[in-house]
């Protein structure tokens, strides 16, 4: 387990903006060869909101090299995707040329207020921002989207395994029972001790910037050999959070695609995906 200061020391630590950046420029290869990955919760989402956004204008934040431009894309005609890594860009652009792919920032959007009908950030990318960084792009996103718009994006769990999990050359959370996990981890280890050795050298490197404030923390993940550092919430935090950005009725899906209401379930997904409305000034929200 790695050894965190205590809580109240934690609150004076603080994630640097943009320390994720150099992964995103290193790892674009890496996303252009996992096109096929999703997850239950991920096509369940799009899926509750398909009928409502079909042929409307879609932003799609933090691309990466395309693997929701095919998905969202499907969707409508109108679909912009953006990234702030170049590498991002230029390898989504390869991926899926009938995109429209820019390079942008999603805590300074470059658009019109209320010019999209949704926007959608998958993967844990608004994870990557630092808790400042993360309400400046929630503020942008209410600011571009129509009122009554949607909102969709999945995020790290903090009540989930991957929060203070140890390093070492895993990416996924262990459904395996705990001996035949240890004889995996052994295994992995001496076929790639480089990888093994990288996970323990960013986790030990990054715990300075580690925070715990409960509801949500700065911790590190299994994903590029621990190197990222990244925001992880609750639930019933991130329900609070996006209405505290202007945004109605959130609900809240597992990696499974099931709905979180249920405490029971809350502990076993790594990530979770948000489904909110922006708050529609007149209170009239659409069918
Ligand atoms: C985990 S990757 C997900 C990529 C892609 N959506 C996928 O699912 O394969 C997160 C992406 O978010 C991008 N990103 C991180 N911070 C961003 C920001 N402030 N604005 C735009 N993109 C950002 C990264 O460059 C990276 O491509």
């Amino acid at each position: 387990m790695i050894d965190r200061p205590d809580h109240e020391q934690q609150q004076t630590a603080h994630m640097p903006a943009d320390t994720n950046g150099s992964t995103w420029t290193h790892t674009a290869p890496v996303y252009s060869e996992h096109f096929n990955w999703n997850d239950a919760g991920e096509r369940i989402a799009i899926q509750q909101v398909a009928d409502e956004v079909r042929d409307t204008r879609i932003l799609d934040v933090g691309v990466g090299a395309g693997r929701t431009s095919w998905l969202v894309g499907l969707l409508t005609h109108d679909y912009v995707g953006i990234d702030y890594a170049p590498a991002m860009v230029e390898a989504a652009r390869k991926n899926c040329p009938w995109a429209d792919i820019q390079l942008g920032d999603a805590r300074a959007l470059t658009f019109a207020d209320d010019s999209f009908d949704m926007i959608f950030f998958s993967n844990a990318g608004i994870d990557s921002l630092n808790h400042d960084d993360r309400s400046r792009a929630l503020d942008e996103f209410a600011r571009v989207l129509r009122p009554g718009g949607r909102l969709i994006y999945s995020t790290l769990n903090r009540c989930g395994p991957f929060y203070g999990a140890h390093a070492g050359p895993t990416h996924a959370p262990g459904k395996l029972p705990t001996p035949y996990r240890a004889v995996r981890f052994a295994a992995r280890a001496a076929l790639r001790p480089g990888e093994h050795l990288a996970g323990f050298r960013n986790v030990h490197h990054n715990s300075a910037v580690f925070e715990d404030h409960g509801d949500w923390a700065i911790d590190t993940m299994p994903t590029h050999s621990w190197s990222l550092i990244v925001h992880y919430i609750t639930p019933d935090a991130a329900r609070t959070e996006v209405a505290d950005h202007g945004f109605d009725s959130a609900t809240v899906l597992d990696f499974d695609g099931q709905l979180l209401d249920d405490a029971s379930l809350v502990a076993r997904s790594p990530w979770f995906y948000v489904l909110a409305r922006r708050h529609s000034d007149s209170g009239v929200q659409p069918a």
